[in-house]
Formats: C-alpha cells, structure tokens, sequence
C-alpha cells in the first residue's frame, strides 16, 4: 500500500509555527498514545530547542495502559515531563497545571534571579493532525475558564488562555507534519484514522489492521464479530460481512461495507484498547 500526502499547506504552517514559537516558553506536544512514535513530527526537535518540553500522551484511552505507562517512561528517561490525557472526556487534566509548573521551573528561577517577578510562562500546543490539540485546548480552557471566570475573548490577533496566575496558553496549537516519507509511519497513521480514507483502499487497510489483530490481539475479532478465526486477512474480512449482515444489492458480501466498520470499531476503541508500537518494537 502506498501512502501519498498533499503537503500543500506544510510550509505554511511550518512558517506560523516558527513565528509562534518565539513567543513561547513551553512546547506542549501532543501525540497519540496508540502510536507515540509516528505520530510525533521530525521538525519539533529544531523547533523546539531551548525550550521547555513536554509530551502528552492524548487518547490514552484507546491505547493499553500498561503500554500508555512504559511510553511515559520512555519519554520521562528522555527528559520530557509526560503526562497520559483523555482530552475528550477530560482525563489526566488535572495534573497538567502542576505539570506545566513543574516542566518550567528552570525558567521561572531564572526570571527570579534576574528580578522579574510573576510574568507568567506561556505555552503552546502543537501535534500533526487529529491528535486532538483543538479538543485539548478546548478541554482545558474551558476548566480555566470556569476557574477564573474568564470569557472567551473576540479580538483579533492571538489570544492566550490564562490557565492560573502562572501559566498562559496560545488559543491556536501549532501544526506538525507526520514523517510522511515513512511508509511504515503512514500506515499506522492510516490505521488510527488520522490520513483521509478516501485516499486509502479501505479493503486493504482493513487487512493489515485485521492482521495487525491476529498478532497481537488473537481471538478479539472472533469475539467480536463472532466468527472462525483465519490466518488469510480477506478471508476474515468475508466473515466479518457474513456476521455482520454487509450484503451487496444484487447478491454477495459487501467487504468494502464490513472494513469500513471493522476500521471504524478498530479507531474508536470498541475493540477494546489498542497499542500499535511499543518504546522497543519487538519488545511486546
Ligand atoms: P486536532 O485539533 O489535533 O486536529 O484534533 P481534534 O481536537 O480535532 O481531535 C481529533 C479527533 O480526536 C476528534 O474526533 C476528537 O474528539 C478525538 N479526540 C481528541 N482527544 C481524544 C481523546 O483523548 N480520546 C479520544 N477517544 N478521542 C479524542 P472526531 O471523530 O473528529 O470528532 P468526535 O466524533 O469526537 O466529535
């Protein structure tokens, strides 16, 4: 399968985030807890140098939690604060302000000894698409917002959200591209839903997901959809149409209907938390 990318707006966003950046003190990356590998973006290192840095590990309830903790760990021996998320239903949040703190400490020193007192350390948001930075920041705000009792403002122009008397956060994250040379990247990506499936065979990615499930996940997908357990991909496929009633008008099994829901249960996690790679592949 090949994975073709239209980077059409990458040097556009590239350029805001290198004029944001400069305003920020904190990189808050977010990626997806399923695959912390590739969906984090090659640039962030340059982007980011000199800054404080943080990963959040976001969905974290889709993935498996023993493998959520050994990513964290991973992240922590590289000298990130790392913080597991359910930015949808507001997990994790809570200990993102102490984080945050914790994460700029350095910095807040600094400003101390130089004699500058309470300029608050300021955040931004960045991550490739549909790791959830809009649903993150969202989240987030909208605690703070309670908090303090802040309106959302309406000017133009950037606009940061004042977390606590410490910390403020860029309304708008900034865009990362995925390592879209990588095929290997691309099809964990297109796995977890983040690439458009209309660029994608779904039968195809279907398979790889369903034999992604026979090696890792053994016995989930005859559990599920109730079926006979089978090593060939396209064959399972056909048994998830037969139980699943995905039928073609004139007659036959409609396999492009039953890999569409069998991805569609695969993202959202109604087969059960899923991690597609581990801090030393081949380790699981
Ligand atoms: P982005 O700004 O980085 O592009 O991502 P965005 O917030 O738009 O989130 C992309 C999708 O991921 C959304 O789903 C969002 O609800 C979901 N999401 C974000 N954070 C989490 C999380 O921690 N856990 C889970 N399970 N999902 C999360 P969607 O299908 O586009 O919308 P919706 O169906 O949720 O309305």
């Amino acid at each position: 399968m090949h994975f073709q990318w239209y980077p059409g707006h990458m040097t556009k966003a590239k350029r805001m985030m290198q004029e944001n950046i400069k305003l920020i003190d904190l990189v808050i990356e977010l990626v997806d807890a399923r695959i912390p590998m590739s969906s984090r973006n090659p640039d962030i290192d340059e982007l980011g140098k000199n800054k404080a840095r943080m990963v959040l590990l976001n969905k974290a309830d889709l993935a498996e939690d023993k493998w959520n903790d050994a990513w964290a760990e991973y992240f922590k021996g590289q000298g990130y604060s790392v913080v597991k998320v359910n930015s949808k239903k507001g997990g994790g949040l809570k200990s993102i302000q102490n984080v945050i703190q914790e994460a700029c400490k350095e910095k807040m020193e600094r400003d101390r000894k130089r004699g500058i007192l309470n300029r608050p350390v300021r955040a931004m948001v960045v991550g490739i698409p549909n790791v959830g930075k809009s649903t993150f920041i969202n989240s987030l705000a909208g605690k703070a917002a309670a908090k303090t009792g802040n309106k959302p403002g309406v000017t133009k122009g950037k606009q940061w959200i004042r977390l606590n008397k410490q910390v403020e956060l860029l309304d708008t994250p900034g865009i990362l591209w995925p390592k879209f040379e990588d095929q290997a990247v691309g099809l964990r990506l297109a796995l977890i839903g983040s690439i458009k499936d209309e660029i994608l065979q779904t039968e195809e990615l279907a398979a790889e997901a369903i034999t992604f499930m026979n090696t890792y996940y053994s016995g989930v997908l005859e559990e599920k959809y109730a079926l006979e357990s089978s090593a060939d991909p396209y064959v399972v496929l056909e048994r998830i149409a037969q139980s699943r009633h995905c039928l073609l008008k004139g007659s036959g099994l409609d396999t492009e209907k039953a890999a569409m829901l069998m991805l569609d249960d695969f993202r959202s996690g109604r087969l059960g938390r899923l991690t597609l790679e581990y801090p030393a592949e081949g380790e699981k």
